[in-house]
């Protein structure tokens, strides 16, 4: 038995040390080892000496001794036959490349940059912030204490392992950590998902995509939130789109308001998209509370600015006419790949 365990070790030496460049040689090697009176078949014959309470072990070894030469040898016939065919004919290189897909931009994406560019040419830079957010960057530094009750405006996800983290709900926590470096005049954009434990529904889902808006210098006024509001949308959605604003309420800007576009898909006539009003709301804003720039460091007697905070879904939506926010998010690709065109 320890003879047999040696023999095989002694083959295995060898078969590494043979010098196999030629399909001669491979032949030879195949006969050496493989042939019917090869290595492999002789060691076979010795079984007949181990005795039976080994037979068993002895058997196991030298199947994987027989295993790995057949590998070996397939193996090197195998770059024998790639070698060969390499070696007659010279690769035609007018031949057409193998076709692969390209993928397309996600609509989400499309529009994000549109948005964005938009902003970047009215001169505001882009600002990101991370997703996990402590409280006091996404409520308390807003205007939004501890039991206020516009905190249930926005249902959280907190992290269980420190109840001060929390998944942002907005990316004006961005904007705090921006007014907090106190550079000054501050315009920027800050895109990026953020999180609502919400139903998911047609309108709904616990994530979706802004973009906030934030401008603070000293003379600021609710005339600049407009202009700039307004050139937006005519970037984004044509010239004959109407807008309106309307009183609303944030805890982080006062005056507020919510500005409304005349809808895309009926034109204004009333239709289920606009629910028969003929508007839809696009986006909050406001002049920043004179709290949150307290809050920042910044001195409200001599700054003001406007702040406005869009979902990116909701913009895509009214683009392209899409009825259903969870399509963005299932990976389905014969929707993705509908949205090819540059906006
Ligand atoms: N942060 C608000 C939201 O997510 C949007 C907003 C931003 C409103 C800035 C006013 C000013 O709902």
């Amino acid at each position: 038995m320890d003879q047999l365990m040696a023999q095989i070790e002694q083959y295995k030496k060898e078969i590494k040390d043979e010098v196999i460049s030629s399909k001669d040689e491979l032949e030879a090697f195949r006969i050496k080892y493989l042939g019917v009176k090869g290595v492999l078949k002789s060691i076979m014959g010795e079984m007949k000496n181990v005795p039976a309470d080994k037979k068993k072990e002895a058997g196991l070894m030298l199947n994987e001794f027989k295993q790995m030469v057949e590998s070996y040898y397939q193996e090197l016939a195998l770059n024998f036959e790639n070698a060969g065919s390499e070696s007659t004919d010279k690769p035609d290189v007018t031949l057409p490349g193998q076709p692969f897909t390209i993928g397309t931009r996600h609509p989400i994406s499309i529009v994000h940059n549109k948005i964005v560019s938009i902003f970047q040419r009215l001169g505001f830079s882009v600002a990101e912030g991370p997703e996990i957010e402590d409280d006091w960057h996404n409520f308390t530094a807003l205007n939004l204490p501890e039991n206020h009750p516009a905190r249930d405006m926005q249902d959280t996800f907190y992290i269980s392992q420190n109840p001060d983290w929390l998944l942002r709900t907005h990316t004006s926590s961005v904007q705090i950590r921006e007014m907090e470096k106190g550079e000054l005049p501050l315009r920027i954009i800050c895109p990026g998902r953020v999180y609502r434990n919400e139903t998911i529904s047609a309108r709904a889902h616990c994530f979706f995509n802004q973009v906030e808006g934030l401008y603070i210098a000293e003379n600021v006024s609710f005339a600049d939130l407009k202009q700039t509001l307004y050139f937006f949308v005519k970037e984004m959605f044509g010239a004959d789109v109407k807008v309106r604003f309307r009183p609303s309420y944030f805890p982080f800007t006062e005056p507020s308001a919510e500005m409304d576009i005349s809808c895309l898909i009926c034109g204004g006539e009333g239709c289920s998209v606009c629910k028969k009003t003929g508007w839809v709301e696009i986006l909050g804003c406001g002049m920043v509370h004179p709290k949150v720039l307290d809050n920042c460091g910044i001195d409200s007697n001599k700054y003001t600015g406007f702040a406005f905070g869009m979902g990116i879904e909701r913009i895509t939506m009214l683009t392209y006419q899409v009825k259903d926010l969870r399509l963005f998010s299932e990976n389905d690709v014969r929707f993705l790949r509908q949205f090819t065109a540059a906006l």
